[in-house]
């Protein structure tokens, strides 16, 4: 009988979208052929079924469920493949979850489930803040992920240990700020800020190199100066004992002078 002949599997692993962009939910009839008078409903599994896309050869072809108006497509042409997969657009937070793909005709029904993870990635910033004790500080920010991100400084030399900041917003999305000060020791190459949360490859990054003229450091003219003027009172210092003792002299010759 075809109840025992065919049976329809779904994703066993998480499927991963990112916010904004579409992503297919799999739904495949083993082995692969058309059902006749054949009825697909996709819904999402709340605390009730929610419709998200209805597709039926006898009644109307296809329906979108609320809030899911232009989002959703089916793959007509790839029915005769057993292949009844729903393509979700422009993805938002609140698709994430689980959905139930149900086929079925008048003799045959059968369902399965695929869980929706959406993930959210945005740029990655690195702003130079400036002399900071003995180096210079760096910022390195980004917002709007989700899951959590996390955080990570990659340069050659890098030991300085850093501070990471995550705050959620009210659409639960995630930022990370975090502080780290280079010394000049420390910098050799590029200095990179990587964010990533685990769910998405690849991750986010930016890079920056420091120039060696950046760091804070006692200026040679300053040490030129500090020469110069060590001079000038060794300088001074010298002419004034010079005239001191040839005063002297003056005096005690006139004193002399006097006397004799
Ligand atoms: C079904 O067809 C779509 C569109 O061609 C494709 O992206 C998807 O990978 C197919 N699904 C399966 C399970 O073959």
């Amino acid at each position: 009988s075809v109840a025992e002949k065919f049976s329809l599997a779904g994703s066993q692993h998480p499927v991963v979208g990112v916010i904004g962009q579409e992503v297919v939910l799999p739904c495949q009839l083993s082995p692969p052929a058309r059902l006749s008078n054949m009825e697909v409903l996709w819904r999402k599994i709340g605390t009730e079924f929610i419709p998200v896309h209805e597709y039926s050869d006898v009644g109307p072809k296809d329906q979108t469920g609320e809030g899911y108006q232009s989002r959703t497509e089916l793959f007509p042409q790839e029915f005769s493949n057993g292949n009844v997969s729903l393509k979700l657009k422009r993805l938002q937070m609140t698709d994430g979850g689980r959905y139930h793909c149900y086929v079925k005709n008048l003799e045959w029904s059968q369902e399965t489930t695929t869980e929706l993870q959406v993930a959210a990635v945005a740029p990655v910033f690195i702003d130079v803040l400036g002399p900071q004790n003995s180096g210079i500080g760096l910022a390195c920010r980004s917002t709007g992920w989700f899951p959590k991100p996390e955080l990570q400084w990659v340069g050659k030399n890098l030991e300085m240990e850093f501070v990471t900041d995550v705050t959620q917003d009210t659409e639960n999305l995630y930022s990370v700020v975090s502080y780290i000060t280079v010394t000049e020791k420390e910098n050799s190459g590029d200095i990179s800020c990587i964010v990533q949360n685990g769910l998405l490859e690849p991750e986010r990054q930016s890079a920056i190199h420091l120039t060696g003229g950046i760091f804070p450091q006692v200026s040679p003219w300053l040490i030129a100066f500090l020469i110069l003027l060590a001079l000038a009172l060794i300088g001074v210092g010298a002419c004034a004992y010079l005239g001191y003792t040839a005063k002297r002299k003056v005096s005690q010759k006139k004193r002399s002078e006097e006397e004799a």
